[in-house]
């Protein structure tokens, strides 16, 4: 099987993977990165998402051929404690319920507040739209946004 070697989280791994293996099983099968998760298989649900070159990727849809040597950040990644500032404000918006989809929804948070530091409703709803979740945690995603931005939040309807 080829070698290959990927750079996640500031680490070097090699692997042998068929070249068509995706990236999620890669992470999480052979690095034993367990955080991203499968959801759908087909680009769809956004629960395995991660950051390749910083900008969020479907890990499910990638294959590993297609991505070695080329910074790659999981959800272990963005912080070693929860720090991340995205993290403190899923925490204090206590936005899980389930829990399932929500690496996914941390890394596109992440991912669009690099971009967007301080993202209106429908900037988030955008940029979010492809994370689904099936406990209906919309409302949360965004008020835990907002508050990692640091923008004052409106007081009816989210
Ligand atoms: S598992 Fe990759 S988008 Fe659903
Ligand atoms: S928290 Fe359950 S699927 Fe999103």
């Amino acid at each position: 099987m080829p070698a290959y070697t990927l750079a996640i989280n500031g680490k070097k791994y090699p692997v042998n993977a068929d070249a068509q293996m995706p990236l999620l099983w890669v992470i999480r099968e052979l690095v034993g990165l367990t955080g991203t998760k499968y959801g759908c298989g087909m680009a769809q649900c956004g629960a395995c998402t991660v950051h390749l070159n910083g900008a969020p990727i479907r890990s499910c849809s990638f294959p590993v051929s297609a991505v070695q040597n080329q910074p790659i950040t999981t959800i272990e990644g963005i912080s070693k404690d929860n720090s991340h500032p995205v993290q403190k404000a899923w925490i204090a918006e206590q936005v899980p319920q389930c829990g399932y989809c929500q690496s996914g929804q941390i890394m596109s948070a992440v991912a669009l507040l690099k971009t967007n530091p301080h993202p209106t409703d429908e900037a988030i709803d955008a940029a979010m739209q492809g994370n689904i979740c099936r406990c209906g945690t919309y409302p949360r995603i965004r008020k835990a946004i907002k508050k990692a931005a640091g923008t004052p939040l409106k007081t009816s309807g989210q």
